[in-house]
């Protein structure tokens, strides 16, 4: 029986050591992701910058690794901020973006000397009041609207008239001259950012135009930028068939440089380009092993696993597709329908719906693909069950990365008021 290897491991073996379920992220997976996009937008004059978005996976040891590769970060917390300050990021890559955020989260992004992405004009009154408080400046960009429909599904397009994020587009240049005239924030950048998991990616240059459409606008008013952030989004291949023709960050350089570098030119100005992708450079890296608790016939042909919804959402929550691999049986021939359920008190917990899959038994390992974007981020506790640990694979060598949470921290934090006990 031969069994999958991932990093350069078995992975049967990190589940009998580490346990199940399990994370597993290969280290050079991850580096050559991230230098895909390096190598990629280096081959114009224009400067790029890329700011990982650490909502897609924010497990420390991969921030070092980005970090280390010249990563900048886009956060969405002041927790995210804190775990890319750890992990080394200089506060001069970081954008500190939301859209609802506290005078806390704002205190924290001025005293962190981060740059912010502003999202409405209360935010941007309240974020001047709070540096100014401070006696500190702040860089910011305007989080632009830009009424772009990508053709993702509905929780994942973020850039329509009617989504929540940004100023609207035709309220952006208004709100950049409140800017200028506002104490304490210095306006130096356009920022937008239209949906996840694009593959037609013809949309981003749509964005683009519309952007440098802005931008034209700003430097008629005798404002100045240091960059333009476009956002990630850019979509992987998670079905097997898609592996192959599933957009790359060359295309999107193809895609995006030729409209901006235009611009530039015609307008005989400079500033940076700002890309925040999350999914293409994590997605790929990382698998989540379970093992097989039950295999049942019944209306279907049920394979149960020990991870759940609670682990790995995005089946339940976007109808997400990911591949699954009995890790244990590669080269055996797939013949029978599979439904792969998780562990989850819920009829929706379904991970995998109608797969072939070589015959399964109870005791089998599961490899579900493609998991390092918005897996362990969005776990949850949900049913009692602490979270999974993560291993860091490279070379054939491996590290604990994220212990395995017990059920004292189900405990943790919780009270009991003395009049109950
Ligand atoms: N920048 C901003 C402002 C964002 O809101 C996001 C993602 C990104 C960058 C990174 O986008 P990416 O390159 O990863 O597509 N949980 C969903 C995806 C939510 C995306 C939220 N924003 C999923 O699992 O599909």
């Amino acid at each position: 029986k031969k069994h999958l290897l991932f990093g350069g491991m078995v992975v049967v073996k990190l589940a009998e050591r580490y346990g199940t379920p399990l994370y597993v992220t290969d280290e050079n997976k991850l580096r050559n992701n991230f230098k895909r996009y390096k190598n990629a937008f280096e081959t114009t004059n224009i400067d790029t910058d890329i700011y990982y978005a650490v909502k897609a996976n924010g497990i420390l040891a991969l921030l070092k690794i980005l970090a280390s590769e010249g990563s900048g970060s886009d956060v969405f917390s002041a927790g995210e901020l804190v775990l890319t300050k750890l992990a080394g990021i200089p506060a001069e890559k970081i954008l500190f973006n939301g859209n609802s955020k506290s005078d806390d989260d704002l205190r924290t992004a001025v005293e962190s000397g981060v740059r912010v992405s502003v999202d409405s004009v209360d935010e941007l009154r309240a974020l001047s009041a709070v540096a100014n408080e401070l006696g500190k400046e702040v860089e910011i960009a305007i989080r632009v609207n830009p009424d772009v429909s990508p053709d993702v599904h509905a929780k994942i397009a973020t850039g329509l008239k009617e989504s929540k994020f940004g100023i609207p587009f035709h309220d952006v240049i208004p709100v950049c001259e409140e800017a200028e005239k506002l104490p304490n924030v210095l306006l130096a950048g356009l920022h937008c950012h239209i949906g996840s998991q694009i593959l037609d990616i013809t949309v981003f240059g749509e964005a683009t135009e519309k952007m440098m459409g802005l931008v034209e606008r700003v430097y008629e008013r005798g404002m100045k930028l240091k960059f333009v952030d476009l956002g990630g989004g850019l979509g992987i291949g998670y079905r097997q068939e898609e592996k192959a023709t599933a957009p790359t960050p060359k295309d999107l350089a193809e895609m995006i440089l030729p409209v901006f570098e235009n611009k530039v030119q015609e307008l005989g100005i400079s500033f940076k380009l700002v890309l925040e992708p999350g999914r293409s450079v994590v997605g790929t890296s990382t698998i989540l092993l379970s093992r097989v608790n039950a295999v049942k016939r019944a209306n279907k042909n049920f394979v149960a696993i020990d991870a759940g919804f609670n682990l790995l959402i995005r089946p339940v929550m976007y109808g997400a597709y990911h591949e699954v691999v009995v890790a244990n049986k590669v080269n055996e021939r797939a013949s029978e329908l599979y439904t792969v359920v998780g562990n989850v008190c819920e009829a929706g917990d379904i991970m995998a719906k109608d797969r072939i899959l070589p015959k399964v038994e109870r005791g089998d390992l599961v490899a579900i693909l493609d998991t390092g974007a918005y897996g362990f981020s969005m776990s949850s506790q949900y049913n009692g069950r602490p979270r999974c640990a993560e291993v860091l694979v490279c070379n054939g060598k491996a590290d604990l990365i994220r212990s395995r949470e017990s059920v004292e921290d189900l405990i943790r934090n919780q009270e009991i008021p003395a009049r109950l006990t």
